[in-house]
């Protein structure tokens, strides 16, 4: 049987396929490679899934597909494309993120709410929002603080309405701040590894006493392949690594681990950007079997590993 894979040249979506074609599945990969980041990031990306004979992929954005064709034979779909960022989702851009998130999910669903397929929708902790209650349960009430949160959770609530309505299997994973090898440009651990490893500024928003629950790829890719297998149809899972620390704190252990001292430049903390993340993955845990199992230490570690092999060489 088939999987289909959006935002596949993507950080989560090229980990997560990579990990489904040497489980032995046929992975069918969609991205149409948005701006949001150097497409060149993303092509090599794709290098080690174009090596699997059980490997296809469509250059096509979601809301050109022909989707009636693509989804015959499609067991499960892992729904990881969107318009990423918190802090470029105000203004003009927003319109971005309505089409990517909340058009290309309600798309996908729309052409299988007759074929039940299995749904992964990878979610967003910025659903919560600043909330005062730590750490985050999924039964809290979401109060994103970002347009892009906003449009996380509209998609998330379009997934819940399909199962109610139509019995879709959707499964939500709210995924808290993802890192590791190949992490977008834009995040900061990718931007404070970087810069460190370089000996140049790093650009921190905020005093960095926020604090944020990180989670390690390989743990994030585990959640997924575990809900497809086990979730409950219609369900929504926090998806943390199990420590809330502070900016501050891994800075200190980047300097740690690359043997170079940051030079910081601190600006004024963003609007959108929440104050602290840390999630509750009991559920997770239960239904799925979900234990994170990489600490920050060594995930940072494989990170500067691949930044150094991969970015700056
Ligand atoms: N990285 C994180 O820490 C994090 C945290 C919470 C949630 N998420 C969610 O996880 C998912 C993956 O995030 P990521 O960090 O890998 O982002 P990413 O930007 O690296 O990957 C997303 C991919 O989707 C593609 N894409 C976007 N819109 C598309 C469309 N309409 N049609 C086809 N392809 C499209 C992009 O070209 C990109 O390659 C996203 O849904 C994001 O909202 C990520």
């Amino acid at each position: 049987m088939v999987k289909i894979v959006t935002g596949v040249a993507g950080f989560i979506g090229s980990s997560l396929a990579r990990r489904l074609l040497e489980n032995g599945e046929i992975v069918v990969g969609v991205d149409c490679f948005t701006d949001f980041y150097p497409r060149a990031i993303k092509e090599k990306n794709l290098l080690p899934l174009r090596d699997f004979p059980s490997f296809k992929f469509l250059e096509k954005n979601i809301l050109e597909l022909d989707s009636a064709k693509l989804f015959d034979g499609v067991d499960g779909i892992y729904h990881q494309a969107a318009q990423a960022g918190v802090r470029s989702s105000w203004g003009r851009d927003f319109e971005i993120y309505i089409t990517n998130n909340i058009l290309a999910t309600q798309k996908i669903l729309e052409a299988i709410k007759d074929k039940k397929i299995r749904m992964i929708y990878a979610s967003s902790s910025s659903i919560y929002g600043e909330t005062k209650k730590i750490p985050m349960h999924e039964d809290d009430l979401p109060c994103p603080v970002s347009p892009y949160g906003v449009t996380k959770l509209a998609a998330e609530h379009l997934c819940g309405l399909y199962y109610k309505n139509f019995g879709v299997p959707t499964i939500s994973l709210r995924y808290f701040t993802v890192y590791g090898p190949r992490q977008r440009p834009d995040m900061a651990f990718h931007r404070f590894l970087k810069g460190i490893m370089q000996s140049e500024e790093i650009v921190l928003y905020g005093d960095g006493e926020q604090t944020r629950d990180f989670t390690f790829i390989k743990d994030a890719v585990d959640a997924n392949v575990s809900a497809m297998e086990k979730g409950k149809a219609g369900g929504v899972y926090n998806i943390g690594g199990g420590s809330q620390v502070s900016i501050n704190y891994c800075i200190r252990r980047m300097e740690a681990i690359t043997g170079k001292k940051a030079k910081v430049k601190r600006l004024e903390r963003q609007k959108g950007d929440v104050t602290h993340t840390y999630a509750d993955t009991t559920r997770a845990g239960a239904d799925l079997g979900f234990h994170p199992s990489i600490p920050l230490d060594e995930g940072l570690l494989q990170e500067a590993e691949w930044i150094e092999k991969n970015i700056l060489s």
